[in-house]
């Protein structure tokens, strides 16, 4: 099925010049961008994105470097997007990633993994939703 799945080029790969490459990659596997922007999360909205790992030992460094530097955003549209880009993106954990995928080939550790991709069709729907209004969506109707 079409799908809309949500996506970040996190601040690690924002500041190396990886923009271009990681939208390289969406494109050739037949991923449409049809939202895109750049922004600067706050502490407060970094930590709403990320209320489900409040607690969790890598919490406050997530969001400390997840609002270290600008972040992009973007909306993925395609045929099984959503497995789609978590296939494009490999492993969370780098070193366990599939070569050619955006994290063994650009991640420097488990926090710093390039790109965040949504893992359901319930968070695409919030996580789109957290950062986008509809008029700022140019996906075709599914
Ligand atoms: P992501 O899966 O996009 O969302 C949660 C983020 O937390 C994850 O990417 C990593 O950036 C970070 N993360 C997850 N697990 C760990 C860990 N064990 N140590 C450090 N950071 C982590």
């Amino acid at each position: 099925a079409v799908e809309t799945t949500f996506s970040i080029i996190k601040p690690d790969a924002v500041k190396r010049n990886l923009i271009g490459s990681i939208y390289q990659r969406f494109e050739a596997a037949g991923l449409k961008l049809v939202a895109v922007k750049m922004i600067q999360l706050d502490q407060a909205k970094a930590a709403g994105f990320y209320a489900e790992h409040l607690g969790r030992p890598f919490y406050e460094p997530l969001i400390d470097f997840m609002t270290s530097g600008p972040i992009v955003v973007q909306v993925l549209q395609g045929e099984n997007a959503i497995a789609k880009n978590r296939e494009i993106m490999g492993k969370t954990n780098f070193e366990e990633a599939e070569p050619g995928t955006i994290r063994a080939d650009f991640a420097s550790s488990v926090r710093e993994n390039c790109v965040h991709g949504s893992d359901s069709v319930e968070s695409a729907q919030r996580e789109i939703a957290y950062f986008f209004s509809a008029d700022e969506i140019f996906a075709a109707k599914s």
